[in-house]
């Protein structure tokens, strides 16, 4: 998804620009570009390039603009194929203006064909954005700010734009609807960005903007003006981050580093939020009627998000006594689900963007559900929007491919379905104890298995030239099964599915042969000896299996082709535990098929349109 930065200070800002845009890679990306302001001249010089930031540097390293004042983007096509004149920024006729964006700008097409027919204006590229730098040409009369509020105005659709005017050297202008934007605070510097790691180099201060506020920065000073402007007292958010963490500290890739980071996520996604016996979410402080007031209650999400769900349901039902559906956010809108005051509405999202998501809090919201966040981004639009939000705490994730996000998200569901339980007293008091314990072991755990890495190493060289994958599980094995899939398939572009290992038999069992790896989970004691009878049916047909089974299992060795080993923990709690080895083989296999592990094809890190 398009990443935007932007500078006005002291320095000189391309290698600024440069540097925060690599930043914001992880959103993933097409093409790549910079506009810096030659003060002196007055002029606006643009260099962008389709393709990676490396492209880029390689023209910046032949005309490289000078000038303390800028603006640089990422763009993930949308209106117009990825190319060089697709690139942001974009300008008007006269090159007086350059502009970023990050967004859709719906009503584009009827915008440009008024510019055109009505006011004479060209255009040079396809993109939807080249409207908003016509617009403001159309309307300066020498306030940058003035027409960028015209603008505004007149465009409908989601937005995070930065703007630099030539004719007003010493100002950089911003705004947002839809599409995250923050400020970050210098000393006598000042910056704007998608998103936190493009500022970390340069200041730990930064403001969240708000829907339909407008940024003014100088060097000297920064404001946020809402919709009547009016100078908004917004409170400055430090980062606490240390810039390692934002960083690939030593690992080969940010996927590997963010799956080594469990143990340490899980504590923090943890951390104060169990208390004697009792599970403390201050965030939440439902009371009792709240709680008995909703009579369902609905998780939605996308992708990894989603497959959280999957676990988070049977929990809620379990300790609630509530049904709970879990919905795919892009159907969920479409199908008009039955959403009222007697409902809790939960949406996950590491990214706290993902459009499909929002949009669907915003219509659960309407029709007067309870709406509660799962989120890991502090700021980002979803956390704001929802009623209740929880914090996953799990640190910046960089890589595209979900990991400590997902089991912080699971640990989260638990929390919250055990505190929900406890404010009802629907769970009872020994479970609520053995699943707390069974968390609270969960960090030491995860490290123990992180141990074994080259088992999977091995493991991902026996399957590295498969063309397909089958996992295969019951129960929560089987909602772990999906995530193990989507895992697999997105990094390491083998075709994977995941199936209840109950219905193979009712087609899919066709599909078996010994060229077919098959990946099966029996951690679940309930349905042990069922899964056991689903893995003799594979193995049957020749496929090599790789179970995955609890510590002390003598059994399964008997019928599979390598065995791997889960520390014992409550089994409902297993999901967050053996997900880690699934993860491990995804990303050796990855590894060994040299694919692009941290920005897969064709994805993105945070998807922010429909
Ligand atoms: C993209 C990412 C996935 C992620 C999904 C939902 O597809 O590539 O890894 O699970 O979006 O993102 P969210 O930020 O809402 O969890």
């Amino acid at each position: 998804m398009c990443g935007i930065v932007g500078y006005i200070g002291t320095k000189e800002a391309t290698p600024l620009l440069v540097d925060g845009l690599k930043k914001l890679e992880y959103r993933g990306y097409d093409s790549a570009g910079v506009a810096v302001l030659e003060q002196m001249q007055r002029r606006i010089s643009v260099v962008k390039t389709v393709g990676k930031i490396t492209n880029l540097e390689h023209k910046l390293a032949e005309c490289m603009p000078k000038g303390c004042v800028g603006i640089g983007h990422t763009r993930w096509a949308t209106h117009g194929r990825p190319s060089d004149v697709n690139s942001h920024p974009h300008q008007g006729c006269s090159a007086d203006f350059a502009v970023v964006h990050n967004g859709i700008i719906e009503n584009y097409l009827e915008l440009k064909e008024w510019l055109v027919k009505e006011r004479g204006h060209e255009f040079m590229s396809e993109t939807d954005t080249e409207v908003f730098a016509h617009l403001l040409e159309e309307f300066y009369e020498g306030d940058i700010v003035n027409a960028l509020r015209k603008t505004l105005s007149k465009v409908h659709g989601s937005y995070a734009v930065g703007v630099v005017a030539a004719q007003e050297p010493d100002k950089l202008v911003a705004a947002r609807k839809d599409s995250p934007l923050i400020v970050g605070l210098g000393e006598g510097e000042n910056f704007i960005a998608s998103d936190i790691p493009a500022l970390l180099n340069h200041t730990r201060d930064v403001w969240f903007v708000e829907d339909g506020e407008v940024v003014v920065l100088t060097k000297e000073g920064a404001a946020i003006l809402d919709k009547h402007d009016h100078e908004v007292n917004r409170g400055v958010f430090h980062v606490d981050w240390d810039a390692e963490a934002a960083e690939k500290g030593g690992f080969e890739h940010f996927m590997l580093k963010e799956i080594f980071e469990q143990p340490e996520a899980f504590q923090k996604t943890l951390s104060g939020r169990i208390q004697e016996g009792k599970v403390r979410l201050d965030e939440l402080n439902f009371t009792t009627e709240d709680v008995e007031r909703w009579e369902k209650v609905f998780i939605v999400a996308c992708g990894t998000a989603y497959h959280s769900g999957l676990i988070g349901k049977p929990l809620i039902e379990e300790f609630l006594h509530i049904p709970v559906e879990v919905d795919i956010a892009s159907e969920f809108r479409y199908r008009n689900p039955l959403l009222n005051e007697r409902t809790l509405a939960v949406f996950v999202s590491q990214s706290g963007e993902t459009a499909d998501t929002l949009a669907a809090l915003r219509e659960a919201k309407a029709k007067g559900a309870t709406t509660l966040a799962i989120t890991n981004v502090v700021g980002s639009s979803i956390a704001r929007e929802a009623d209740y939000t929880l914090f996953l705490w799990a640190g910046p994730e960089i890589a595209v491919a979900s990991t400590k996000a997902y089991t912080a998200m699971l640990i989260a569901q638990y929390l919250l379905s055990v505190y929900l339980g406890q404010v009802k007293e629907t769970i009872p008091e020994d479970k609520a104890r053995a699943i707390l314990e069974a968390l609270r072991q969960l960090p030491e755990k995860a490290k123990q298995l992180l141990a074994q890495k080259e088992l999977y190493q091995q493991l991902a060289r026996d399957i590295r030239d498969a063309q397909s994958i089958f996992f295969i599980g019951r129960g929560y094995d089987y909602n772990l099964a999906m995530e193990g899939a989507l895992k697999l398939k997105e990094i390491s572009y083998i075709h994977a599915e995941a199936y209840a290992a109950g219905e193979l038999k009712h087609g899919t069992l066709a599909l078996i042969t010994k060229e077919t790896p098959v990946i099966a989970l029996a951690l679940q004691k309930n349905t042990y000896e069922k899964t056991l009878s689903n893995i003799m049916e594979v193995t049957a047909r020749d496929a090599m299996v790789i179970g995955l089974a609890e510590e002390g299992d003598t059994e399964i060795a008997k019928w599979v082709s390598q065995a791997i080993y889960i520390p014992k923990i409550e089994d409902i709690v297993s999901p967050v535990l053996a997900v880690i080895p699934l993860q491990l083989l995804a990303y050796y296999t990855a590894v060994e098929r040299g694919c692009n592990v941290d920005q897969p094809r064709n994805l993105a890190k945070s998807v922010t349109v429909e």
